[in-house]
């Protein structure tokens, strides 16, 4: 089942020529059928696309090259078109991130956001913050109207352009937005007072946890904060085996975290 962000209908399968290395490299780490059929039809009727993944992500053009191999042979325009929907169905929210005018309207865990939830987290006034894959700018823009400075930290070229947009449109003068991935951000040990995200940690714990913490103060704060979610308990007791709570993290209500970094 799909994200319901979006009618991947909509879009053409020329989208993939805006992904970047580490989203090929992670689509193509996947190992199901399925999805190589899927995915060997639709390069096949797309060569520009293959030849822009294979370009863009050397690590990958042999998996690339061997599965567009062995795709079936497939010339009925419907076929094909079936086959692109169900990859861009799969990539849905790297496919929104081509549109990133589309997030604020799409997304409910935006546009039905209130940013109070944030700013019951920590005392944002006078600090230096990151936001680590700041998307469409949801946390960071709401820190902005508060905080001395905001980094947005954003691995998607697309989303960093919409946040550098957005940034000179509004006149903001104290938000920055650089390229990082969570695993890998682009500062020095001790760097911030507050470190947020939002729907980012969650595919390599561990490692996403220590390079959160390795830029945060001491006496810093990490946050989590999703958004709005429809099916949130807002007084739902948050179970043990929760990843961050394991962790140290405080859960508060509307499925929002936090954790105090002493060094
Ligand atoms: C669902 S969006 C959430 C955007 C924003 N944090 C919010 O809550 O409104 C997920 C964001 O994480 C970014 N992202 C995906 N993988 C990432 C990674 N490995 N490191 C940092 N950011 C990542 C995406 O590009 C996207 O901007």
């Amino acid at each position: 089942m799909g994200l319901g962000w979006i009618n991947v209908e909509e879009y053409d399968f020329n989208c993939l020529l805006l992904m970047e290395r580490f989203q090929i490299q992670m689509m193509f780490s996947r190992n199901d059928e399925e999805f190589k059929r899927n995915i060997g039809i639709a390069l096949n009727a797309n060569p520009a696309v293959k030849w822009y993944l294979t370009r863009r992500c050397p690590e990958r053009a042999s998996v690339i090259e061997e599965i567009s191999a062995n795709a079936p042979d497939a010339k009925a325009q419907d076929e094909i078109r079936q086959a692109e929907v169900r990859i861009l169905a799969g990539a849905e929210d790297w496919v929104l991130y081509t549109t990133p005018e589309k997030m604020d309207a799409s997304c409910d865990w935006i546009h039905k956001w209130d940013k109070s939830q944030l700013f019951e987290l920590a005392d944002f006034s006078g600090k230096t913050v990151l936001d680590v894959g700041s998307g469409s700018g949801r946390l960071a823009f709401a820190a902005a109207e508060i905080a001395q400075e905001v980094y947005a930290s954003e691995p998607v070229g697309t989303l960093r352009e919409y946040l550098r947009g957005k940034i000179k449109h509004e006149g903001i003068t104290n938000m920055r937005v650089v390229d990082g991935l969570v695993t890998e951000l682009p500062f020095s040990d001790s760097m911030f007072d507050i470190v947020m995200s939002g729907h980012v940690v969650g595919d390599f714990w561990d490692e996403e946890i220590a390079e959160l913490t390795r830029v945060c103060k001491s006496g810093g704060w990490l946050l989590d904060c999703p958004g709005y979610d429809a099916d949130y308990d807002e007084g739902e007791e948050k179970a043990e085996d929760d990843e961050l709570v394991k962790r140290g993290w405080e859960a508060l209500s509307y499925d929002r975290y936090r954790k105090q970094i002493f060094k």
